[in-house]
């Protein structure tokens, strides 16, 4: 019997991205991005990759009847309507779904990744009634779990041991989960934002260490860098934060929002 005919898929926009459906001739493109090495060791991408795969990829998601069993789209950048990336929501037929995405190289660096997932996250708990999104990621990629905690992604600092397959081998995983209310949660956070100056990247994570009660010597060993850079780091932090101690440059931190308590 033929499947039921599905509506269109649907446009998402933010009016900085907007996640179209994916077309053929994105296949392009879609093969440029995936010679990218953070690409091949982050997902399950063939390896190596050619266009082939990528005509392969689209075809399988041409019907509006695929497109729902699996919600994917291609992710663009205003003004342009180029393929710059993908993310791809999979329910599990149960009020749950994972998520799974990556940026092309040229559109790295700019919020693209955070803004995609608030997008398709905000629209499947809508559209498709779901009260979980699942995040996995191998253990490591630091900037997708960046980029999913500033989305409302709750990611304990625990591992899963070769959680997930990769190529013919297991790799330990981190995983994370979105309820509803969560992104509205994690956005007024943000408004509510600190004011003083910024922190660096490596700055957040040395505060994230202090909170967990690290010492410096922990910390080098953690982030791979020397003692001598962690104290530097430090007495930047006291300095942004206007902290006296670290205890209580952990307790602004927290307040303001740039750090939180391991799960
Ligand atoms: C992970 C990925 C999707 C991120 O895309 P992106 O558009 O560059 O991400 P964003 O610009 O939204 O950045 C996300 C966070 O990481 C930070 N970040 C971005 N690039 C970074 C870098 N090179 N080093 C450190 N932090 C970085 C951003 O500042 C941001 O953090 P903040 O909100 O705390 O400032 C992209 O790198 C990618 O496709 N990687 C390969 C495939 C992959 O890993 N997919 C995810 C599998 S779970």
């Amino acid at each position: 019997m033929p499947s039921a005919s599905r509506p269109t898929p649907p446009v998402l926009s933010d009016g900085v991205i907007t996640l179209r459906p994916p077309r053929p001739d994105d296949a392009d493109d879609i093969t440029a991005a995936c010679q990218d090495p953070q690409t091949q060791l982050w997902t399950t991408i063939p390896v190596p990759y050619r266009r082939a795969d990528a005509e392969e990829w689209l075809a399988a998601r041409a019907t509006p009847e695929q497109w729902w069993q699996a919600p994917v789209w291609a992710v663009t950048v205003a003004p342009s309507d180029r393929w710059s990336g993908n993310i791809a929501v999979r329910p599990d037929g149960a009020g749950g779904a994972e998520i799974g995405y990556m940026v092309a190289p040229w559109a790295r660096g700019h919020g693209v990744a955070t803004r995609t997932i608030r997008l398709a996250c905000t629209w499947a708990f809508g559209a498709l009634d779901l009260s979980v999104v699942t995040w996995y990621a191998y253990a490591g990629n630091e900037v997708s779990r960046r980029a999913a905690r500033r989305v409302g992604f709750r990611i304990p600092d625990v591992v899963l041991r070769r959680h997930l397959p990769h190529r013919g081998e297991r790799r330990d995983a981190w995983v994370g989960d979105l309820l509803p209310g969560d992104i509205a949660t994690a956005q007024r956070r943000a408004e509510a934002h600190y004011l003083g100056p910024a922190l660096t990247h490596r700055e957040l994570d040395v505060l994230g260490q202090l909170t967990r009660g690290e010492s410096n010597k922990a910390i080098a060993a953690v982030l791979g860098i020397s003692e001598n850079t962690v104290k530097n780091h430090v007495r930047s932090i006291l300095e942004k934060l206007q902290a006296k101690s670290r205890a209580e440059a952990v307790v602004i931190g927290l307040g303001q929002g740039l750090t939180s308590l391991p799960t």
